[in-house]
């Protein structure tokens, strides 16, 4: 770290802003598989604390790979440092308040301690999408799992890459089994417990 900066404090305390909102910030980890189901229901997710007046916003994957990460690729190290600047991310859009909704693949088990442990447990919430990779190349939404199988996408989570499933998520949500609304009614009891407003 550069010894010539320095940190600079708002005037805007964390208080001020939970009250402003009506809520506290919290950040909503999504990992598993492509194909899993994160983005489907991060989105939902968002539109429906949105709905019910809670600042909330996504930070997705593929989107955050065109820009901010554009420079990323999946190897390991990469995989590594993306997770790491997401991390980032979520720690300054706490720290504006919001409910952050994170979609990531986030493959890497001590890559999510690691956030979780910047931001402390109560502010941290690990949802596992842990559809089966049979039913997430059966759906194969982006035609990636084929290109995969053809060798035409090198370090493939769940093909040729690992994934390392969470150990004690707040939350295990079988896509496969569940409905997108009996997943998202799940969600919202683990926000409550939380103590969001919702
Ligand atoms: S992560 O592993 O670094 O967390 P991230 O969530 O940002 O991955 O991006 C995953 C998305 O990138 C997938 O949903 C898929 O659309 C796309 N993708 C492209 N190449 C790969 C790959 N080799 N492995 C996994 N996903 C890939």
């Amino acid at each position: 770290m550069n010894k010539n900066i320095r940190r600079e404090l708002s005037a805007v305390a964390r208080v001020d802003r939970e009250k402003l909102n009506g809520h506290k910030p919290l950040l909503i980890w999504l990992t598993g598989l492509s194909g899993s189901g994160k983005s489907t229901l991060s989105y939902h997710l968002e539109r429906i604390l949105f709905d019910r007046g809670l600042c909330a916003y996504v930070l997705d994957g593929d989107n955050m790979r065109h820009g901010l990460c554009s420079d990323l690729d999946f190897s390991a190290q990469a995989r590594t440092e993306n997770i790491r600047r997401v991390g980032e991310v979520a720690k300054i859009l706490l720290d504006a308040g919001l409910v952050t909704i994170s979609s990531f693949i986030s493959p890497v088990r001590e890559d999510r301690e690691k956030v979780r442990d910047a931001l402390g447990e109560d502010a941290f919430v690990e949802i596992f999408c842990s559809c089966p990779i049979e039913t997430c190349e059966a759906r194969d939404v982006k035609g990636l799992y084929q290109k995969a199988r053809e060798g035409l996408i090198p370090e493939f989570t769940g093909i040729s890459s690992p994934y390392e499933a969470p150990l004690n998520p707040a939350l295990i949500l079988d896509t496969s089994v569940l409905s997108l609304d009996e997943c998202l009614t799940k969600i919202l009891d683990v926000l409550r417990q939380r103590g969001l407003p919702v």
